[in-house]
């Protein structure tokens, strides 16, 4: 069974070389706790990335469990599949899921963990009842669909909020868009454990040597 890191780096590959998607894995899947692996219909974001056939095959190629971040509209459908198709955790957007308590059930039925993800203008508060139904929360620290844009430090008061009503539950909490060596430890701080990080991985001229030392600067409070 794949062992976590208590402080897990999620690398996202959305900004990796696509023609070259598995050697660009497994340059980083030694260090890292999994692949975050960015889903978009062009509908829920302006952007579109692989759809479910070529994302069926990365997940099945990749040497470590996927962390499949769905930013779809059609999301309470497409997530169960994401599941059956052996991710190892799957995260759908509370502003597109119609049912997400049934959906967030089924997909720990299937065997996924479940994640929860809120954009930027989201608050946790008016989904504090969905926390016994998750195992991670996702917390966007950009406006989601691009890569490479600025962490919005003022997501902190959130991350902490979530870590006060998460209580004693084992719940994960990731944040995701624009961390880097410069940011890592502001989220640690406030409480994430889970850290998205795209370009600060792939722009770099090491990246596996980068997820080490992200966790470092997580882990050096
Ligand atoms: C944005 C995606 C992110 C993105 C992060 O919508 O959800 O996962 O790849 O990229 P960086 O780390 O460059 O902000
Ligand atoms: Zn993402």
């Amino acid at each position: 069974m794949h062992v976590y890191h208590d402080l897990r780096i999620t690398p996202s590959i959305l900004n990796a070389d696509h023609t070259n998607l598995s050697a660009e894995i497994a340059k980083i899947a030694v260090d890292s706790d999994l692949i975050h692996l960015d889903i978009m219909d062009n509908l829920f974001v302006p952007n579109a990335t692989w759809d479910f056939a070529a994302a069926e095959k990365i997940i099945a190629n990749c040497p470590i469990p996927v962390d499949a971040h769905l930013m779809i509209n059609d999301v309470d459908r497409i997530a169960l599949d994401y599941a059956h198709a052996g991710a190892g955790s799957v995260t759908i957007h509370i502003e597109a899921a119609q049912t997400p308590t049934q959906t967030l059930r089924n997909l720990r039925k299937i065997g996924a963990r479940a994640g929860m993800a809120l954009k930027p203008g989201t608050d946790i508060e008016s989904y504090a009842d969905l926390l016994d139904e998750i195992d991670m929360l996702l917390i966007m620290t950009v406006e989601p669909g691009f890569g490479g844009q600025k962490f919005m430090a003022d997501m902190m008061d959130k991350v902490r909020k979530s870590k006060v009503l998460i209580g004693d539950r084992p719940i994960w909490i990731q944040v995701d868009g624009g961390v880097s060596m410069e940011t890592i430890a502001i989220a640690r701080e406030a409480g994430a454990d889970t850290f998205v990080a795209g370009s600060a991985v792939f722009n770099s001229p090491d990246p596996a040597e980068m997820v080490k030392m992200l966790r470092h600067r997580a882990s050096d409070l």
